[in-house]
């Protein structure tokens, strides 16, 4: 039955008037999708599970398949001839390509493995992307190219390594998925114009964070966990502690994911997910699905970061459910 189904080579190529050499790039995220899948199929085979002993920029434990992926996407992405600028959260500078500065037309960010606390134990993980055109010309330009608002985004996406390996992405015309068929090798569509429904029933948080949040999130929790069928609660709870797959869920079923800002002893408040490569693209495609996403105060998309690594706090979902939720943390509720 897939044989006769749409490729996502077939689908780029019939996007690519529209939007040109941006197909190259997804289709080499592709690539880069079909080959990690492989390698963590078959990673506790051959030796590729557990930590290399470095640190990476976050300050994070860096897992053998963090820098393995990584390597992958840059490989794939040169290859694709038509991008200038990396950012990855295993690279502690962009990366530019000097010699396709003068030509090169596009920046892309990535989180190589997002989700690798899940590597050692089989579970899900995800790679997410972003992808942005450059805005000047030359190396000079290069660095700013690396710190465009989410709102330049031209397209993002994941790959999601579950039971089955689907690609979703938006180029700014709704939200599409498709799944790996491995006896073909190539991902076919699975589904197209996807809409998140308006509101859900689940949400999806570490609570054990509960305590260094800000008050009116965790009033927020509290109201979601209270009986009160009426307005249909309490929420059922669902955490993976992979992004991709908790975001995943929350596009096609609704509900509301957070990972709210922390409270620190200086009494700072600070996320943890990177707005660049997990929170920007996310938001990208939660809203071409009609949903929302934001920090608690302001729209994630407007957001002009100070640094490529910039971290985030994130409240994203059905357009309601991060509508209240904004509501609480301000305390208008
Ligand atoms: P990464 O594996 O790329 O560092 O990302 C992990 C992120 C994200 O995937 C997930 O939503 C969140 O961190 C989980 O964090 P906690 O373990 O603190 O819940
Ligand atoms: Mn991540
Ligand atoms: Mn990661």
């Amino acid at each position: 039955m897939n044989e006769i189904a749409l490729r996502l080579s077939q689908h780029l190529r019939t996007e690519a008037a529209e939007i040109g050499e941006l197909a190259a790039v997804l289709d080499q995220i592709a690539v880069a999708g079909k080959l990690i899948a492989r390698e963590l199929g078959r990673a506790s085979l051959i030796g590729q599970l557990g930590l290399t002993g470095d640190v990476n920029v976050q300050g994070e434990a860096v897992k053998k398949l963090d820098v393995w992926a990584n390597d992958v996407m840059v490989r794939v992405l040169d290859a694709s001839g038509v991008v200038c600028t990396m950012v990855s959260e295993e690279m502690d500078e962009p990366l530019h390509l000097a010699e396709r500065c003068p030509a090169g037309q596009y920046v892309v960010c990535f989180d190589p493995v997002d989700g690798s606390s899940n590597l050692d134990v089989n579970g899900i993980v995800g790679t997410i992307f972003s992808v942005r055109r450059r805005r000047g010309r030359g190396i000079d330009h290069a660095a700013a190219d690396a710190v465009q608002p989410g709102s330049a985004q031209v397209a993002a996406g994941y790959v999601m390594y579950g039971p089955s390996t689907m690609l979703v992405y938006t180029a700014g015309k709704g939200v599409h998925a498709f799944t790996l068929d491995p006896t073909i090798g190539e991902f076919v569509r699975s589904r197209q114009h996807i809409q998140t429904p308006g509101r859900g029933h689940i949400y999806s948080v570490n609570e054990a964070h509960a305590p260094v949040w800000a008050p009116g999130i965790r009033e927020y929790i509290d109201y979601l966990r209270a009986r009160d069928p009426a307005s249909g609660r309490p929420y059922t709870a669902r955490y993976v502690g992979s992004m991709v797959a908790d975001v995943h869920r929350t596009l096609l079923e609704g509900g509301i994911f957070l990972y709210p800002g922390e409270v620190g002893a200086d009494g700072k408040t600070s996320g943890k997910l990177r707005l660049q490569y997990e929170a920007a693209p996310m938001a990208f495609l939660i809203e071409q699905a009609g949903g929302k996403a934001s920090t608690g105060r302001e729209r994630i998309q407007d957001i002009h970061p100070a640094s490529a690594h910039q971290r985030v706090p994130i409240l994203i979902g059905s357009r309601d459910d991060v509508t209240m939720a904004e509501e609480f943390a301000a305390g208008r509720r």
